[in-house]
């Protein structure tokens, strides 16, 4: 990984996070999981599950905590390893509300209101939402620099909101005159599994709140579902071409091809010359066998975790203990540097 910021010169750490708002999906997988697994060997990763976010739209107080557990289960399913990685619930570190609010008093209104998850989510209700869901980014900035998060592995939607938590950081520093305190956090956005579409319209990304459940897989999908879903999914009477660019204006095929090239490790070119000529009649059923071959193994591992909840309670609990022993001693900085009132 190339350094950060010039002028941050503290160590390296991975930061990032999943919403416990629904059932993960391959979107979130390709597009993080995958790469947080990735990371873990060589990094210091901290990875964590959102439930402060989670709660800028309505979650049923007796189902949150399940959720969470489940969230715990797909990361632990997917190979991120709490040997390795710091795994927890948001909720527990008090770090991060925290700096929230001192990141409050930094970011600017002008700023939020550029943010455009936070338009799409509220459509023309944005007077009904809640004010935590317009503020989201800025706790999204507080959650990767209570760590001092240098690199931050997320799908392309986020791209925005890393772009509000470098000018936050920039701005901090600033404005406190400690420019080497927080480091910029850098994305890292890799490869064709970045931006995962629905399977029912190729111009939407696929999605935990679409309606649709034929739209996306699930992680917890049973292989007979993952094939149907995919048999079903929108392609078009063409066949594979050759090269990217004769993918442009067939959204529902790229977006195939690419989850072809993610899952197995491919190039999207790779994948387009093995297939050059086939329709979706030999396409699809090789990208169904490839999807079970790759999910299959994670939703039976998941399931194995859910059966076993205070397993995955000791993780989390030993994860929020070690996440608190990171963030805190920051956030204090951080309340020096402001020059709050102690003893
Ligand atoms: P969330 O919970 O919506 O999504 C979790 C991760 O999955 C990625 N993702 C996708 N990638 C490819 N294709 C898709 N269709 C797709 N859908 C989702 C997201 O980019 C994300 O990486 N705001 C974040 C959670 C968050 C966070 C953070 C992330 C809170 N604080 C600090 C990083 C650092 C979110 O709502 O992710």
């Amino acid at each position: 990984m190339s350094h950060t910021a010039v002028e941050y010169s503290g160590p390296e750490r991975v930061f990032s996070g999943v919403q416990p708002s629904g059932d993960l999906h391959l979107g979130n997988y390709l597009g993080a999981l995958k790469n947080w697994v990735e990371l873990q060997d060589a990094h210091d990763c901290v990875y964590c599950i959102v439930d402060l976010h989670a709660v800028t739209v309505w979650q049923d107080p007796k189902k949150l905590a399940d959720q969470t557990r489940n969230i715990a289960a797909a990361f632990l399913a997917s190979g991120v390893d709490p040997a390795k990685s710091i795994i927890y619930p948001q909720s527990r570190v008090k770090a991060h509300t925290e700096l929230a609010w001192y990141f409050n008093c930094v970011a600017r209104v002008g700023w939020l209101n550029r943010m455009t998850q936070f338009k799409d989510k509220a459509g023309k209700n944005s007077e009904k939402m809640s004010v935590g869901l317009y503020d989201y980014p800025v706790l999204q900035a507080a959650d990767i620099l209570a760590f001092k998060g240098t690199h931050v592995p997320v799908g392309e939607d986020q791209k925005q909101h890393l772009e509000l938590s470098r000018d936050i950081a920039a701005k901090f520093n600033n404005d406190f005159d400690v420019p080497a305190f927080f480091p910029l956090p850098e994305p890292l956005i890799q490869g064709p599994g970045a931006r995962i579409m629905s399977l029912r319209d190729g111009s939407n990304k696929m999605s935990k709140s679409d309606p649709s459940d034929n739209s996306r897989i699930n992680l917890t999908d049973s292989a007979d579902v993952i094939a149907k879903k995919i048999r079903k999914a929108k392609s078009d009477a063409g066949v594979i071409p050759e090269s990217i660019e004769e993918m442009d204006g067939r959204p529902e095929v790229a977006n195939l091809v690419g989850i072809y090239a993610a899952l197995s490790g491919q190039s999207q070119q790779d994948v387009l010359s093995e297939y050059v000529g086939q329709g979706f009649g030999v396409f699809k059923p090789a990208l169904a066998d490839l999807t079970v071959a790759k999910m299959g193994p994670i939703t039976e591992l998941m399931k194995r975790y859910l059966a076993a909840p205070d397993e995955i309670d000791r993780i989390l609990a030993a994860g929020a203990d070690a996440a608190d022993q990171i963030a805190t001693p920051i956030v204090d900085d951080v309340r020096d540097i402001m020059g709050f009132w102690k003893v």
